[in-house]
């Protein structure tokens, strides 16, 4: 069949088509959320392709990048988190979730337990090892102040060496982590060392990535805490010590001004003694903030 130009022109394939009809083939997902989220992803997705004038090379780069991380993926490492980690996607996510009037929350990453042991109030995690002493203490509250009761804190950080267990077999794996519940007051404390910067791993494609980038790949020196109560929406964070290096270029996005501690030399001849302390250590002190579950 003969078609002019002219209809040629109408009926052929535009960027618009194409987004109309990819964002329209999720319009009956079973889940509405769903269906409104994909066809947003592929907005966003498609405005990108046309921006950048996407190469089909670079597009196949983009799939090779994906299958390189897929096949580097295992139960103990997982490269796309790592991705949306150096991409700061992680960080939006709790940016734009963040309830109003909590402490900020930060990104888990990837050295989180699930199986840590549960240790009571007032442990002392150092166990002989090397490390500045570090007594952490604080409480735990809701939005008005109040002390939330018996809350649980997840606690965990790297060692002296800069190395987390998974990386480091000559760690306990339980070494410098605990979970514990806080007293009826909010409050928790207990000893530890100093944390320290560390690069996040680089031996896949993410690192092949940020190498390219010419991009930093240290954090600076952070405890995670996850903190939990029922009624109350769980918190994920970080803590960062005042002055540490990177906390202006964390290579996950995850510093947040509320965030960011002093780390203080610590007087108090009852806290040495109780630790068996002889040597000067350092206090950093931080209350928690829950908001309500709705
Ligand atoms: C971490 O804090 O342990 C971490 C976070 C994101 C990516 C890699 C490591
Ligand atoms: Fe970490």
């Amino acid at each position: 069949m003969h078609t002019s130009p002219e209809s040629a022109a109408q009926t052929s394939t535009t960027p618009l088509t194409v987004t109309t009809q990819a964002m329209q083939s999720f319009a009956q997902a079973a889940d509405p959320r769903l269906g409104e989220v994909m066809a947003l992803l592929v907005k966003h997705l498609h405005a990108f392709v046309a921006e950048s004038r996407l190469t089909k090379e670079e597009w196949l780069r983009g799939l090779e990048f994906l299958t390189a991380s897929a096949a580097i993926t295992s139960e103990e490492r997982n490269e796309f988190s790592l991705f949306s980690d150096i991409m700061g996607i992680s960080s939006m996510v709790d940016v734009v979730s963040q309830p109003a009037g909590g402490t900020p929350s930060s990104v888990l990453g990837p050295f989180h337990n699930h199986d840590s042991l549960q240790r009571p109030n007032g442990s002392d995690l150092t166990d002989g090892q090397a490390g500045e002493r570090v007594w952490f203490h604080g409480r735990v509250l809701d939005v008005n102040g109040q002390p939330i009761a018996h809350a649980q804190l997840d606690f965990w950080q790297n060692a002296d060496n800069g190395l987390y267990p998974a990386q480091d077999p000559a760690q306990d794996p339980h070494n410098l982590r605990c979970k514990m519940v806080c007293e009826a007051d909010g409050s928790f404390h207990l000893l530890t060392i100093h944390p320290h910067p560390y690069t996040v791993p680089t031996d896949g494609p993410v690192g092949a990535l940020l190498a390219a980038s010419r991009r930093n790949i240290w954090r600076p020196a952070h405890y995670h805490v996850i903190v939990s109560a029922p009624g109350y929406v769980g918190l994920v964070t970080e803590l960062f010590p005042a002055g540490s290096e990177y906390l202006d270029d964390d290579t996950v996005f995850g510093v947040r001004p509320g965030l960011i501690v002093p780390f203080e030399p610590c007087l108090d001849a009852a806290v040495a003694q109780r630790f068996g302390l002889d040597k000067p250590f350092c206090e950093v002190r931080f209350d928690f903030c829950l908001t309500q579950e709705h």
